[in-house]
């Protein structure tokens, strides 16, 4: 790939330190790897450990929860080469990235989640400002394996339901019709014979109705918690839709 890759691109590789499997991957044999890459041209090397076979077994997710879960090493790593080295894992506030790098974990410091959970986490760095720190609950990792989209629990709720509505919207079935109601009093324009033609003409399509503002909410929709996507259809004619899930995120 070295010979490959035009000059002036960088090669870097991601490299897995520890697949915590029968017969996988340890450090040693990374290591060695790692020498053998170097040689062979490498520019910089992104270290990672666990894969999806290990990384929810009990022992790798407590391991993977402590800050820095790299440290070590990644520090074996820069003892063994000379190519820069990005230590990542859990690297929480721009103090511990500080501290990494002094010590020489790392030449340069990876934001996987932590970046995700607060956009302006650079620039905090910066400022000084206090940072939002990711919590490892992995509802995004577990979200993103489900194709379910990118969400954090630390943003802000209506930046995450406005994340998982573009979600929704853009993985729906063409087939499927999605109303967004702005208010209850809306639900009369889905009376309109207009509306009732524009109704999903196939068995299996479903109509999806959006309630912008949970205030709104109409009297059927009350048993739904606040936080539940769904809710029992409302009464009145609109209830008559066929296949219909109601929505009150907003
Ligand atoms: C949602 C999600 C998707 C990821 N996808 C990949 C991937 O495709 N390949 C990979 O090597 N690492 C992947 N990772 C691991 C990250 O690149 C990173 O190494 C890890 O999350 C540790 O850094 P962090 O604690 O700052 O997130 C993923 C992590 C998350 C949370
Ligand atoms: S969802 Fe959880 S694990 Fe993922 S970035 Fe947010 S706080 Fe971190």
């Amino acid at each position: 790939m070295r010979r490959r890759v035009p000059a002036g691109v960088l090669l870097g590789w991601r490299l897995l330190l520890r697949e915590w499997v029968p017969d996988g991957i340890g450090l040693e044999e990374a290591l060695a790897l790692a020498a053998r890459l170097e040689a062979e041209g490498v520019d910089y090397f992104s270290p990672s450990v666990g894969t999806y076979h290990s990384m929810f077994t009990s022992e790798v997710r407590a391991f993977m929860a402590l800050p820095a879960y790299l440290r070590q090493d990644t520090l074996a790593l820069k003892q063994r080469v000379r190519t820069p080295v990005i230590v990542s894992g859990r690297v929480l506030t721009p103090a511990l990235a500080e501290e990494l790098l002094a010590e020489g974990a790392g030449d340069l410091v990876g934001l996987g989640r932590v970046l995700r959970t607060d956009p302006a986490w650079v620039q905090k760095a910066r400022s000084g400002g206090a940072v939002r720190t990711c919590r490892n609950c992995n509802l995004c990792l577990r979200r993103v394996v489900l194709d379910q989209g990118f969400v954090c629990m630390r943003w802000p709720h209506l930046t995450q339901s406005r994340t998982d509505f573009e979600q929704r919207f853009l993985k729906r079935d063409l087939d499927r019709n999605l109303w967004v109601v702005a208010a209850a009093a809306d639900l009369d324009v889905l009376q309109t014979s207009a509306a009732a033609a524009m109704l999903p003409a196939q068995p299996a399509a479903v109509t999806s109705v959006l309630f912008l503002r949970p205030g709104d909410r109409p009297e059927g929709l009350r048993s739904a918690s606040p936080d539940s996507s769904r809710g029992s259809p409302p009464s009145g004619a609109a209830a008559g839709l066929p296949k219909t899930r109601w929505f009150i995120k907003f």
